[in-house]
């Protein structure tokens, strides 16, 4: 059996914009209602997750303008995908709920206290997705000049995530006593200090708010570079990553376990799950047609690849010419995405030919959902683990064929679970 999670690219925010079939008027996307609805289907799916992307600007890297974003609500606008979590955990009973986090702007305080307080929000149900963000906009709208460099990003991270560790651990298992007797809520003796200094941040603790139901919110991060690699194996449960192929998602999920070793971690303490974006219809014959208009609709909307290159690289790619060579030397000039930009740099020699590139998908599924089924439990037989992440765009029809198209077949064929265990997310997650 395998993992599956729903990733929500454009956060929380405005979705399928300009797509048929959102089903919804595009101001309802900024409240809980869809999402509660979309939670609902997934949950009768037996997702594992559904997990909220979130950034912090709006991006004007492309053509130096937000012009582009704004028009097309593309990344814009994005609310906090925080106080949703909750709304969706009330109204559900078992699927795990990930918002995302920028280390190098929220205090590990303040994180720690908000990640306890919204797993006894959810039960036991939310992780937090640690990014360390790209955009040097996103550091202005912190008060930085310009974001700080990519290793040393992961190098603050990993100190960020010592104290927030602590900071959870800063109260003993048993250190709530709720004696009505004794009248002792908490033995003052099992609630310490962490007297944190290091060399990027410095905390007193403890934790003015008792861990949740999992002491510690269930961890997700997607580090592709070297470093964010080291950083995700050090501390996520799951990792989500999108590798272009079978071969390459091997080779990822072998990189993840040899070092998740040298860590000292078991090798199925981490779930690893790929990206996909299935194109389903009834018959096989349908869905290719399907993808086909689809294609083309992308190659028409190239400046959409153009604008996410921008934000991505922090380069401007709207400045060079569609047919002519790019500059041999933009890859050592990105701050941002590393990992990601380089797969794209590597598919072509001029912008045309990247446009035409889909980094998102790991590998194309098309067909009717038990073609999809099956070709997915072929692919994770091959890759030896641990699940998939969906990335369609989403709309009602997007989720409605996935929750009650795909997932059906895939529970026929034994691929995934057909309910849930009782427990957290983080203890069905780690179930197999
Ligand atoms: C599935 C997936 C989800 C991601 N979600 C976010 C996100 O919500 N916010 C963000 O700033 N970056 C996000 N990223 C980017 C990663 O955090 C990371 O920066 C990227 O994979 C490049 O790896 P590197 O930082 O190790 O170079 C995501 C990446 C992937 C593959």
């Amino acid at each position: 059996m395998f993992h599956m999670g729903w990733f929500l690219k454009q956060g929380f925010g405005v979705q399928g914009w300009g797509a048929p079939w959102s089903g919804v008027t595009h101001m309802e996307w900024m409240q809980p209602d869809p999402y509660i609805d979309m939670a609902k289907q997934l949950e009768r799916a037996s997702f594992d997750y559904m997990m909220i992307e979130d950034s912090l600007l709006v991006h004007d890297t492309y053509k130096g303008s937000a012009e582009f974003p704004l028009r097309r609500a593309y990344s814009v606008p994005k609310s906090d995908p925080m106080p949703l979590i909750p709304l969706i955990a009330h109204a559900t009973q078992n699927i795990g709920i990930i918002g995302t986090i920028a280390t190098p702007f929220i205090p590990p305080f303040s994180a720690a206290r908000l990640g306890a307080t919204l797993d006894h929000l959810t039960k036991g149900r939310v992780g937090l997705n640690l990014v360390t963000a790209s955009s040097h906009r996103s550091a202005q709208n912190y008060g930085l000049e310009k974001h700080y460099e990519h290793d040393e990003r992961y190098r603050m991270a990993d100190e960020w995530m010592e104290v927030v560790e602590a900071l959870w651990n800063s109260w003993e298992p048993d250190a709530i006593v709720a004696d009505p007797e004794t009248g002792v809520y908490a033995d003052h003796t099992k609630v310490h200090t962490i007297d944190f200094v290091g060399k990027y941040y410095k905390c007193r603790g403890p934790l003015n708010t008792a861990p949740g139901p999992q002491r510690k919110p269930v961890i997700c991060q997607a580090g592709g570079s070297p470093a964010g690699m080291a950083f995700a194996t050090k501390y996520a449960d799951t990792i989500v990553a999108s590798k272009l192929g079978i071969e390459a998602m091997k080779g990822y999920r072998a990189e993840i376990t040899e070092r998740l070793v040298r860590n000292q971690r078991p090798a199925d303490s981490a779930k690893v799950l790929f990206l996909i974006a299935p194109i389903l219809a009834e018959t096989d014959e349908e869905a290719f047609d399907r993808r086909d208009r689809q294609r083309k609709k992308e190659a028409e909307d190239w400046e959409a690849r153009v604008e996410r290159m921008s934000y991505m690289s922090g380069i401007d790619f709207g400045q060079f010419e569609l047919d002519e060579p790019l500059p041999d030397d933009l890859l050592p000039k990105i701050n941002g995405h590393q990992s990601g930009m380089k797969e794209i740099l590597s598919k072509g020699a001029t912008l045309r030919e990247l446009t035409k590139f889909t980094p998102v998908e790991s590998i194309e599924l098309v067909g009717s959902p038990d073609t999809v089924a099956a070709k997915m439990g072929e692919a994770m037989e091959e890759i030896g683990g641990d699940g998939f992440l969906i990335t369609n765009t989403i709309t009602r029809r997007t989720v409605a064929e996935i929750a009650e198209g795909l997932a059906p077949a895939l529970k026929q064929r034994g691929l995934t679970r057909k309910a849930y265990e009782p427990g957290t997310f983080r203890e069905n997650l780690l179930a197999f």
